[in-house]
């Protein structure tokens, strides 16, 4: 496995920031065992630490009572007790499934475990998952693995620069790194927020139906055809391969009208497009055809999403403005 360099030690101040994440193929399925292809996006979650009188985060003097992700944060890795001032500032829309939980998180507990004398990526990913697995309940470590790598990531899938293994006890997860063909790509956020877990559930309960592994299988054939497109830098193929995904993600009920609305409104400026993250609201990604960015943006927006062009981050989560050395 290659080692991917850590998170280093730091005295407080610290700033960490960690990029956003869409999901190309198998979202759902991942939590099954499923292959799942993640991009992490250049849109970022800044999160900075300081020494503080009592704990605070953003100005609330209570968070722990309102943010369900920092409990298990401070208590994994904070100090006792936790007097810090922490602030948090993102590009990255809320609860609309393009990793603002993932970056907050991994952006928390690296700037916390720098000030505790480091943390290795594979380590930070591992806690991450479990910081944000305390919280939802369920789930994959894939949003989490995504922005602590960066670049274009797999999970299940056998093949691909191998990284780490996340466990939650039950399953195991493999991380792969695959070459990134270096596209633009679009998001859209819908502005209908939805909870991951409750989707997550929902779609359990359809998998468990009589004809749930003949689905799992369609998921899976589609993700793997999907790394076979990417790496064959075939963007009219990816596309035609979202636009499965998609149906299928709409078979097991995680479609939503605002999205096939956003869909709709795009399609003759892309490849390709479905709903990525967990679905049932949250956003879409799109591959647009060349010198259709600029049209495509303007479709969505005229719909009332919020779209943004992206590009990959290829270094996942890092310290920002190092403060002295510990
Ligand atoms: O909506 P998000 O960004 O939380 O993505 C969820 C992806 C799922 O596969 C539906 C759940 C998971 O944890 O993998």
């Amino acid at each position: 496995m290659r080692e991917l360099e850590g998170i280093t030690a730091r005295s407080l101040p610290i700033v960490a920031r960690a990029p956003g994440k869409c999901i190309l193929f198998g979202e759902h399925a991942v939590v099954h065992g499923g292959p799942e292809l993640l991009l992490a996006i250049d849109l970022y979650t800044q999160v900075s630490i300081r020494a503080a009188a009592s704990l605070s985060l953003n100005g609330d003097k209570d968070p722990r009572a309102h943010h369900p992700y920092l409990g298990p944060a401070l208590d994994r890795f904070g100090p006792v007790p936790p007097d810090l001032q922490i602030r948090s500032v993102s590009r990255i829309p809320r609860a609309a499934g393009l990793g603002s939980s993932a970056a907050f998180v991994s952006a928390l507990a690296a700037a916390l475990a720098s000030s505790g004398g480091g943390i290795s990526r594979a380590a930070l990913a591992a806690e991450s998952f479990a910081i944000e697995r305390a919280a939802q309940g369920v789930g994959s470590p894939g949003d989490t693995s995504c922005v602590v790598a960066g670049g274009l990531l797999s999970l299940n899938v056998p093949d691909g620069e191998a990284l780490w293994e996340v466990s939650d006890g039950a399953r195991n997860w493999p991380v792969a790194r695959l070459p990134d063909p270096g596209w633009a790509w679009l998001v859209a956020y819908s502005g209908i927020p939805r909870r991951t877990g409750d989707a997550v559930r929902a779609v359990s309960e359809r998998l468990a139906a009589a004809d749930g592994p003949t689905l799992l299988e369609r998921f899976r054939s589609v993700a793997l055809e999907g790394l076979d497109a990417l790496r064959a830098e075939d963007p009219e193929r990816v596309g035609r391969l979202l636009d499965q995904n998609q149906t299928l993600l709409a078979e097991v009920g995680v479609s939503h009208p605002r999205l096939e609305a956003l869909l709709e409104a795009v399609r003759p400026a892309v490849y390709g497009a479905k709903l990525t993250g967990a679905g049932a609201g949250g956003s879409i990604v799109a591959l647009p055809r060349p010198g259709k960015a600029l049209e495509a943006l303007r479709r969505l927006t005229r719909v009332g999403a919020a779209a943004y062009s992206v590009r990959v981050a290829p270094s996942g989560v890092e310290l920002v403005e190092p403060g002295p050395p510990a």
